[in-house]
């Protein structure tokens, strides 16, 4: 059929839709979810009443979708796979599933989360924090970068969760600073990329060393068939909330495209962006950690304020860029797929792809940057006449409709 992805590409919509569906059907659950009960408040939920406060202290009022599903049976102790779209709640749905069921009597590690950024992982740990206020719950984020004999005394001091990046924990699990014998959960935050290629060994290295009879839980956005295949290895009949493909865009983010025709010609594009960019936050991808420095290098000359971030830089100076970004004391962020899943900062309204992603879910996930909870987000993509067909693949496999670029995008955000 004329149109369609070329077959076996990455954006094959038939081959995944098949590999999906053979997926789900092989022990009988339904696609959607599998686990029907809805509760429509936290008071519902059976929570405990400190935990409660703190959610309420937190600021929200309302459980998102995913939180009306998925916190009760991740209290139940179950193994869950939960998929929602980028920015309704996922964090707090696992943090209040973990919050509900430590023993604060026993000031041991009881629960794991892994994160593939170090970003990612001190975000989720000050939310689980945050929300375990009044529970007196210690948390933990161990992430690269930082100093070894800082987090060893931390975790020798006793704390009740760690959240942190493969590399480290392990580390720390091999020390056996970090204590395996309590951990009674763990969570994988962006499971597809946490068990795809880069990450996959980690995972099961880490895995290796903790209790067998554990609760598992992974969530993300984008849940391909390939991560969801590796689940049947060692999870035990998770309850499965997931999302079809082409349900997975957010209304709220308005998708565009530029056509710049040649790479040498995005820059002035973006230079010509630049005031709509600055008017608001934004984060512009571009797909190198070397391309980051030059593409800041050039808006700089431009006597243009941007920051940049990659892995390639120091943890101090990254930890410092995403604070002035976060505190809005930075409005224009230029970065790589680093900052591509989880980050959260609700003022980001603009994403722009400088390059496209080269893996698809990972657009989702950029994109998802802006609009969150509901927020108004606008996703500007520039494409040259070689990803022509890419963008068209990601429209046909997402069913969205990505308009250009119209002269008044300044007054959609
Ligand atoms: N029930 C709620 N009421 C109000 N705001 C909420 C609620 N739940 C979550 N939020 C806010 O929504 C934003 C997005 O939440 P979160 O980061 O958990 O999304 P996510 O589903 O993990 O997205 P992503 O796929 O991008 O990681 C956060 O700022 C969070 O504080
Ligand atoms: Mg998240």
């Amino acid at each position: 059929m004329a149109g369609m992805a070329p077959e076996g590409s990455q954006f094959d919509a038939r081959q995944y839709d098949a590999k999906m569906n053979e997926l789900i059907s092989q022990d009988g659950q339904d696609f959607f979810a599998s686990y029907d009960e809805v509760f429509d408040s936290f008071d519902a939920m059976g929570l405990q009443e400190n935990l409660l406060r703190g959610i309420y202290a937190y600021g929200f009022e309302k459980p998102s979708a995913i939180q009306q599903r998925g916190i009760v049976p991740f209290c139940k102790g179950l193994d869950v796979i939960q998929q929602a779209q980028s920015g309704t709640g996922k964090t707090a749905t696992f943090c209040a599933g973990i919050l509900q069921q430590l023993d604060y009597g026993l000031v041991q590690c009881q629960a794991l989360v892994l994160a593939p950024t170090r970003e990612l992982a001190q975000q989720i740990e000050k939310v689980m924090r945050a929300l375990g206020d009044y529970l007196g719950v210690k948390v933990h984020a161990c992430v690269g970068g930082t100093s070894v004999r800082e987090d060893q005394r931390i975790l020798s001091s006793g704390v009740h969760v760690v959240v942190g990046t493969p590399g480290r924990v392990f580390d720390m699990l091999r020390r056996q600073s970090l204590r395996p014998d309590y951990i009674k959960m763990f969570v994988l935050d962006e499971a597809d990329e946490m068990l795809s290629r880069g990450f996959k060994d980690q995972i099961y290295d880490i895995f290796q060393l903790l209790p067998s009879k554990i609760q598992v839980g992974l969530f993300s956005a984008t849940m391909p068939p390939e991560a969801l295949e590796i689940t049947h290895k060692f999870m035990n009949k998770p309850v499965r909330i997931l999302v079809k493909r082409d349900e997975l865009t957010l209304e709220g983010i308005k998708q565009f495209y530029v056509n710049v025709e040649k790479e040498e010609w995005k820059l002035e594009t973006l230079c010509d962006l630049y005031e709509t960019l600055a008017i608001t936050q934004s984060v512009i991808f571009v797909n190198t950690r070397r391309k980051v420095d030059w593409l800041t290098d050039k808006m700089r000359s431009r006597d243009h304020t941007v920051s940049a971030t990659h892995g390639d830089m120091d943890q101090n100076t990254r930890d410092i860029i995403m604070r002035e970004f976060r505190s809005g004391s930075s409005r224009v962020l230029i970065t790589t797929d680093l900052l591509a899943r989880g980050i959260d900062v609700q003022q980001v309204s603009l994403v722009i792809n400088f390059d496209l992603p080269t893996q698809p879910e990972n657009y989702l996930h950029r994109i998802g940057r802006s609009g969150r909870f509901g927020r108004k987000g606008v996703a500007i993509n520039f494409v040259t006449r070689d990803d022509e067909r890419m963008l068209f693949d990601i429209q046909r496999f997402y069913n969205v409709v990505i308009e250009e670029l119209p002269s008044n995008v300044a007054d959609l955000i």
